[in-house]
């Protein structure tokens, strides 16, 4: 192998040794040049099926493909070097059995270069994370708040607020970390929650919504940089994107209409003999 092929990416073993040190940075991605200028500051850049709503205007994750996952991953791969790259699978790609599971982790995997996959993953999908684990796909779970789950939850509403729920969240954190997830989102929990499956699971975890109890951070990039008017209690917001892009919007459409813009400096004129 030349050393040019060689990968200098985040590997599964760089993500297990940040357990308990310092948090881990995951932020999602979804083309080619924003993966390019997250990616010298994440460990982890997640092709995450909030793309359906954060890109493609969906109303929830299920509408997202096997193909819109594959697209936008390819994008991501192409503009990051450093960084893991994990894709979701999403909703309908993995549920029926190890062998969907299996089967679809490795088109992802083989048409996009990643170098993991995340499945939201009830306490049933142990036997689908064990099975790709041992045929050497590495499983990043996803529990607590799962948005695959809309349908039966009726809203995005946190998760572990009632005995019930908590032990289900616990029970779901046991089953991936169990069956060797290599890591686990916890989406929102109550910080008591995060911090006693974050103590419990000897694998990393990484909160959205789920406390600084947790071992790293997620947030979806769209939302920490401001490009929606509304965002749930958990989001920071970095910066104010959507003002921003305003405002230049609407300065182009001035100039273009009182004929500012092209000027000179914009335009193409004729080369002179000779030159
Ligand atoms: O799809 C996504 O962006 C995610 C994050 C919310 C963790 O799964």
């Amino acid at each position: 192998m030349s050393k040019q092929t060689q990968t200098t990416r985040k590997t599964v073993k760089d993500i297990a040794a940040a357990k308990g040190a310092t948090p881990l940075v995951m932020l999602t991605a979804y083309d080619a040049p924003t993966a390019a200028i997250l990616d010298p500051h994440c460990d982890i850049l997640l092709v995450g099926d909030s793309l359906g709503m954060v890109v493609h205007g969906l109303p929830s994750t299920v509408g997202v493909t096997m193909e819109m996952m594959i697209l936008h991953g390819q994008a991501v791969m192409r503009g990051s070097q450093s960084a893991m790259v994990v894709v979701d699978m999403p909703f309908g790609s993995y549920e029926t059995n190890a062998d969907q599971a299996f089967l679809n982790a490795v088109r992802i995997m083989k048409e996009t270069g990643c170098q993991a996959i995340k499945i939201e993953s009830g306490a049933y999908a142990a036997g689908q994370i064990a099975h790709l684990v041992e045929r050497g796909i590495p499983v990043m779970g996803h529990i607590g708040l799962r948005p695959q789950a809309i349908h039966v939850d009726g809203g995005f509403r946190a998760k572990g607020r009632t005995d019930g729920e908590r032990d289900r969240v616990i029970a779901e954190a046991r089953a991936a970390a169990d069956a060797g997830a290599f890591c686990i989102v916890i989406e929102g929990v109550a910080e008591d929650l995060a911090a006693e499956i974050s103590a419990e699971v000897s694998c990393p975890t990484i909160g959205i919504g789920a406390s600084a109890a947790c071992d790293g951070q997620v947030l979806v990039t769209q939302d920490m940089l401001g490009l929606f008017d509304w965002t749930p209690k958990f989001v920071r917001r970095y910066a104010d994107l959507r003002a921003a892009i305003d405002a230049a919007a609407a300065e182009y459409a001035a100039d273009v209409r009182a004929r500012r813009f092209p000027g000179t400096a914009e335009t193409y004129s004729l080369r002179k003999q000779g030159a």
